[in-house]
């Protein structure tokens, strides 16, 4: 049955601008909703547009301010609950706090876990997002959660760029699947750099696994957070006889010194999505691809009951 009558989309204050060209790719204008503060600083929402027995969707990533994104999002999802919304899914674009997704050490959260908990108890009916950190976290919901990939975003871009002698260099072992599957798209080879991580703001490489000289280098991660990971990979390949080195993240989480690394690190091009705004980030030789027309398709598709899953691929 087709309800694209009923389609509605409304967003928090975490990414206006990628809410809006969502309702641009989906041709509805975004829904009318005050998401504004109490004078002590707690949460004040109103939906202005009547939401009963609509399909809605409220897109908001839960970036930095993270906690301050989390609770817009989820008292926007009982909002729309207490006002009768048919269906209720939670677009997060980029999902926080994925990387605390196990207990590794006696006496800490499962904080992915209790996303979901949160997410599900305010009235979230169906989750859709955007290359977890982990991909096991979807299991956490006990709702249907659509899980996609920037990859085809990225490859495309990269096809663009028409690099010969390719290599692609996973940052760590985690990451090795991902840099496959770029590796075999764009036809190079793949290496794999020896991570260790020192402490949550610092890794070293202590190896690259593959050969690197004389090759343009691609490396691929999910995101670029204090950016210690991605660049000490791209001095360590740069310092193995590497050409150029292209670098791409779907989440540009920025913290720390990341604009500080990046700028002062020797790459050709950084390339990540507008998962996250940037705001006043000054990020030399950037290249922000939009992921908007991914997230609208799926949106499309799952408004009517048709299948998304080409777009996981
Ligand atoms: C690691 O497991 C992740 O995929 C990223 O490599 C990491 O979170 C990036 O963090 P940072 O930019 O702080 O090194």
């Amino acid at each position: 049955m087709d309800r694209y009558n009923d389609l509605q989309v409304f967003a928090g204050n975490a990414n206006p601008a990628l809410a809006e060209k969502i309702c641009e790719y989906l041709d509805i204008p975004l829904g009318d909703a005050y998401v504004g503060r109490f004078p002590d600083g707690e949460i004040d929402i109103k939906i202005n547009d009547d939401v009963r027995g609509s399909d809605v969707f409220v897109i908001q990533p839960t970036c930095a301010p993270v906690n301050e994104n989390l609770v817009e999002l989820v008292l926007m999802v009982d909002t729309l609950k207490r006002a009768s919304a048919e269906r209720i899914t939670a677009v997060i674009p980029y999902y926080g706090y994925a990387r605390k997704d196990r207990k590794d050490e006696g006496r800490v959260p499962i904080s992915a876990k209790l996303m979901a908990d949160l997410l599900t108890t305010a009235g979230a009916q169906r989750i859709l997002t955007l290359d977890l950190h982990a991909t096991q976290i979807q299991g956490f919901f006990n709702i249907p959660v659509g899980h996609l990939y920037a990859a085809t975003v990225f490859l495309k871009h990269l096809k663009s760029l028409k690099l010969d002698n390719l290599c692609v260099v996973a940052p760590d072992v985690g990451s090795i699947k991902l840099n496959r599957r770029y590796s075999r798209d764009l036809k190079g080879d793949l290496a794999i750099v020896d991570k260790r991580r020192i402490t949550p703001q610092s890794a070293e490489v202590v190896n690259i696994i593959g050969n690197v000289t004389g090759k343009n280098v691609v490396i691929v991660d999910d995101m670029i957070s204090t950016g210690g990971s991605i660049t000490e990979a791209a001095k360590a390949v740069k310092s193995r006889g590497a050409k150029d080195v292209y670098l791409c993240a779907t989440h540009a989480v920025l913290c720390g010194g990341a604009v500080e690394k990046l700028n002062t690190t020797d790459v050709q091009r950084i390339i990540v999505t507008d998962t996250i705004p940037l705001g006043e980030k000054q990020v030399k030789n950037l290249d922000v691809l939009t992921i908007a027309p991914l997230l609208g398709e799926a949106i499309r598709r799952i408004h009517r009951s048709e299948s998304v899953s080409y777009l996981f691929e």
